[in-house]
């Protein structure tokens, strides 16, 4: 049923966001846009989640260039200060639209519940673990699991206007176990959440 809604409303959404498009630029109208376009990117998440990322092929990717690319998506939905520590040149190979997907979530929600979100790189002798910490209030151990689980939010009663499914957490370790890696919570050295995309290398 969610894939066939999702796919329902591209096809609209599309005659929209192509109308506004010839329409004269205002501020309005770029507002507008966005949120045609980020009503599409939670559309193609959608769909995404209710066909399974498993068809995408790795190829060699540009860690650092992946993380650059995944947080100016996730920029584009939210503010906050974004810091990226992640340095050019670590080549793996991985599912580059699902590893994106992946990471953008992970920042989404990071700058969704703190002001301020960090992306890191720890190379290991078996792993490539990614961080994505935040300054948020994080998520209490006993309510780890339960926030992977799809369509569950945690922030019901804390009065957030986040706007979200609970699907973030979900698709992005559904994708992390699908490189043979893992998705990790934790405590950040920020105060708030630790997220690990735990890769093998
Ligand atoms: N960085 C974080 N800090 C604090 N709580 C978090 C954080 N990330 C996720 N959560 C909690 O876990 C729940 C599930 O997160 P998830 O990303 O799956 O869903 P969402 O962000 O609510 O919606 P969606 O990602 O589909 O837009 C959130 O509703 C929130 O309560
Ligand atoms: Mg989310």
């Amino acid at each position: 049923m969610l894939a066939g809604v999702s796919h329902d409303l591209k096809t609209p959404l599309t005659r929209i966001r192509l109308q506004l498009a010839m329409m004269d630029q205002s501020p309005d109208v770029e507002a507008l846009s966005a949120d045609i376009i980020e009503m599409e990117g939670m559309l193609n998440d959608y769909l995404a989640f209710a066909r399974g990322e498993g068809g995408e092929k790795s190829e060699l990717a540009d860690l650092g260039t992946l993380v650059r690319d995944a947080a100016e998506a996730a920029r584009r939905a939210r503010q906050g200060k974004l810091e990226l520590l992640v340095p050019e040149g670590v080549l793996l190979s991985v599912k580059k639209n699902a590893l994106r997907r992946c990471v953008t979530n992970l920042i989404d929600n990071a700058l969704k519940h703190g002001s301020l979100a960090t992306v890191s790189l720890d190379l290991e002798a078996r792993f490539a673990d990614i961080h994505i910490d935040d300054d948020g209030p994080g998520i209490s151990p006993d309510q780890r699991e339960e926030a992977f689980r799809p369509f569950r939010r945690l922030d019901e009663g804390r009065n957030l206007q986040t706007g979200g499914v609970g699907l973030g957490l979900s698709i992005a370790r559904d994708i992390a176990r699908a490189h043979g890696g893992d998705l990790l919570l934790s405590d950040s050295p920020r105060g708030g959440l630790r997220a690990t995309i735990r890769l093998p290398v």
